[in-house]
């Protein structure tokens, strides 16, 4: 049994439904904090919270978990910077507690979300996954903490694990079933087209005098259901034997924030109403994925590179789903 921690929110719902698609046994545990019981499409869930060590060891005494995908983290840029005792507490001594449970539990594979944040301001472009570790933000720094414990752990305990550094995630489940729902939304895509529907003020563009060609941000925007796959291979990766590893998961092409509203309003045909706004705190200027390694090793093949394609897949799931999964 695959065990799907942080399984009701935006990333680990798409990795269920590719469990699924794939015929593994899957459990999600939640806290539902942020996930959406919807989301699901009937996976078995567990309610409960990384921080409660005695319901993970619950949790884990009474099933037979093979491996664990760890979704659940808290994942604001922003949020971070004037929080971080937030993000040290379920981030970090979360994963701790997991880490203790699985070592008593004897689990000893783990698939991990991590962040193209570890980086920080990258000094090369794209950015390879040996490039140094310099986070500009909380959140950040304890998705990198939270590798290095991984590392330790594997060395001293023999617990092996992947650790899959996204970029910047997008799109929805390409049948629409599922999609993006964050409250309050923060991420570029779903904000421009819910203030290109009216369902929200304009979109403040954090920032318009960095140093890039038309002075926004340059983010590098990768398919959840690409990421939710190259979960799943791994998994595979790990059944194989294969030992710990940390994988960058990206297309290798930046878009500005500019040009991504542009192709919003390409897509769904409608305007994006903007303004400019000072810098968000924590923003680094340009992420690009180098994921070849990925490609190589896990054998990862992205189906929708697409800048275009991943914002149809959005904006089909908003359509039909115009409050979310309040709708
Ligand atoms: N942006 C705006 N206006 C908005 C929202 C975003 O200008 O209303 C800009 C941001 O400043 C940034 C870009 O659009 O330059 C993308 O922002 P997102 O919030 O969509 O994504 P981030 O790049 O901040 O965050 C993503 C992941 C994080 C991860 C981070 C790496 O969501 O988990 O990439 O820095 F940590």
């Amino acid at each position: 049994m695959i065990l799907v921690i942080g399984g009701a929110g935006y990333i680990g719902s798409h990795m269920v439904r590719c469990l699924l698609q794939h015929r593994e046994d899957v459990l999600v545990m939640d806290n539902l904090g942020n996930g959406h019981r919807d989301a699901l499409l009937g996976a078995k869930l567990i309610e409960a919270d990384l921080r409660q060590r005695e319901q993970l060891d619950r949790l884990l005494h009474d099933h037979a978990v093979e491996c664990i995908i760890h979704f659940a983290a808290y994942a604001s840029v922003g949020d971070s910077v004037k929080n971080p005792s937030k993000y040290y507490e379920n981030n970090v001594a979360g994963c701790f507690n997991l880490l203790e449970a699985m070592r008593t539990h004897k689990i000893n594979k783990l698939i991990f979300s991590s962040s193209a944040a570890v980086y920080g301001e990258p000094v090369t472009v794209p950015i390879p996954e040996d490039h140094p570790k310099n986070p500009t933000n909380p959140y950040g720094e304890t998705k990198w903490v939270m590798e290095r414990m991984l590392q330790w752990y594997g060395q001293a305990y023999g617990m092996r694990s992947v650790s899959l550094r996204y970029f910047n995630a997008a799109g929805a489940d390409p049948e629409g079933l599922i999609g993006e729902d964050h409250d309050p939304e923060e991420h570029l895509i779903p904000v421009a087209i819910l203030a290109a529907l009216g369902k929200r003020d304009k979109l403040k563009i954090f920032g318009t005098d960095w140093d890039t060609p038309d002075g926004t941000c340059i983010r590098d925007f990768v398919h959840v259901s690409d990421l939710a796959e190259a979960h799943f291979l791994a998994l595979q990766a790990l059944r194989n034997g294969a030992r710990t590893n940390a994988y960058n998961l990206g297309n290798g092409q930046g878009f500005s924030v500019k040009e991504v509203i542009g192709a919003v309003q390409k897509v769904i045909g409608r305007t994006v109403p903007v303004e400019a706004a000072p810098r968000r705190p924590g923003d680094p200027a340009r992420l690009i994925a180098g994921s070849q390694r990925a490609k190589a090793e896990l054998g990862w093949n992205p189906q929708y590179p697409e800048i275009e394609v991943i914002i149809q897949h959005a904006w089909a799931w908003r359509k039909s789903m115009p409050n979310g999964y309040r709708s």
